[in-house]
């Protein structure tokens, strides 16, 4: 399919709206993702038509709110290239699923004096799963620096593994840094140890194309809502000889075979680790969203997303006294940065008041902020539907922001 962006504007309701009276420039992907007509489109239809619990109903409904529930973790299977579809399981999003690894992982491969690796450009909900889980086990938690540029020193990755290390956990691409991380490399490094690899895809998922049999990865995670799909859904891949030697996270309907009050029999993969009543229809529009940009094509949406990072960047590094962190060769559309004698809150609240909404902060990456010393950045992060016209306003909007806050 031609890549057509005006024409692929039209597919996202929100994109016309105005704010204070200024047209939508929304700048703010990395923190979630907008909706187009077809996925909204799918929720109302399945309210409207098809509404009724899955797995549990001989009657019409729920035969066909669990077939398209059931297709959905196939469409999900195909995207990622999963060898088999219960090796898909549904979570609320990437933050669920890190939690069920790092206990249900944790619980069986995890004792005393183990050593799990993870990187310091992680955002928080890939750091306190495992800190929580090395406080429960006494293990401990090793990190992988990185450099000026935002960029891991897999050296040092090489000099933190011992006979110790039972999991490596990395980001796939920073959200606060943009920094897109050789995970081809670390994963081979891993696996020559016999060490597996969690990914977490939150921000890469939307970007690249991700193949988890051809990455050889052990556990993925990804969220609906950045991917153009509804919140409180997200997927969590595993290898199924992980799966089936890990016990569930949570417990309740679904993710049982048979109860007694004396004894419960888990249900097989992947309704083991389904419990209770999932959030189906999310499932049902993120197959929707996940079809939506399929046909766009990942390939031409990371190619014009790249276009838009180099002219941005090019752009904005004209503003004198902006630094942006993260400058990677490698990057996802994402920019972070910081004006001199300026706070990045400042720059926000002006920029929103031009409709222009981007996100300031830490970025749920405190560390990142202690690495470089700062409070927080003004971020910028931009998806497919994005425009170089709103990047010149972006750019015109700092500059307005500069000389009011100078
Ligand atoms: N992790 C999300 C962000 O980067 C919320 O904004």
């Amino acid at each position: 399919m031609k890549f057509q962006v005006e024409k692929i504007r039209e597919d996202f309701p929100i994109l016309k709206e105005k704010i204070y009276g200024k047209d939508l420039i929304y700048l703010d992907n990395g923190a979630t993702t907008q909706k187009p007509k077809v996925v909204i489109d799918k929720i109302t239809e399945h309210y409207s038509k098809f509404n009724a619990n899955i797995h549990r109903g001989t009657h019409y409904l729920s035969q066909v709110s669990t077939e398209n529930y059931e297709n959905a973790r196939k469409t999900v299977q195909n995207f990622i290239n999963a060898k088999n579809d219960y090796e898909i399981i549904f979570t609320k999003g990437t933050t669920d699923g890190i939690n069920l690894i790092a206990y249900s992982f944790g619980e069986k491969f995890i004792k005393e004096n183990d050593e799990i690796i993870i990187s310091a450009m992680e955002h928080h909900s890939n750091i306190v799963p495992y800190q929580v889980l090395c406080q429960r086990k006494k293990a401990k938690l090793k990190i992988i620096k990185m450099d000026k540029n935002g960029v891991l020193i897999l050296e040092e990755m090489d000099k933190l593994i011992t006979k110790n290390t039972k999991l490596i956990s990395i980001i796939h691409a920073s959200n606060t840094l943009g920094t897109i991380n050789p995970i081809e490399k670390i994963i081979k490094k891993a696996h020559n140890k016999n060490i597996p690899v969690f990914l977490d895809a939150a921000q890469s998922i939307q970007h690249l194309e991700i193949d988890v049999q051809k990455l050889d990865v052990d556990f993925l995670v990804f969220s609906g809502h950045k991917i153009f799909a509804p919140t409180g859904i997200g997927v969590l891949y595993g290898k199924e000889k992980f799966l089936n030697k890990i016990a569930p996270y949570q417990s309740g309907g679904d993710m049982i075979k048979t109860v007694t009050f004396e004894k419960t029999i888990y249900n097989e993969l992947p309704f083991k680790f389904e419990a209770g009543t999932v959030n189906y229809t999310g499932a049902i529009a993120m197959a929707t969203a996940i079809n939506y940009i399929e046909n766009i094509g990942i390939k031409n949406i990371f190619n014009y997303e790249k276009k838009l990072l180099n002219y941005a960047t090019k752009k904005l590094l004209k503003i004198d006294g902006l630094k942006i962190y993260g400058n990677s060769d490698e990057k996802t559309a994402v920019i972070s940065f910081n004006i001199k004698n300026i706070h990045h809150s400042d720059i926000g609240e002006i920029l929103d008041k031009l409709g222009i909404a981007i996100r300031t902060g830490t970025h749920c990456t405190e560390p990142i902020m202690d690495f470089f010393g700062i409070t927080g950045t003004a971020r910028a992060s931009f998806s497919f539907y994005n425009t170089f016209e709103e990047i010149d306003k972006l750019y015109e909007g700092i500059l307005k922001a500069k000389k009011m806050l100078s």
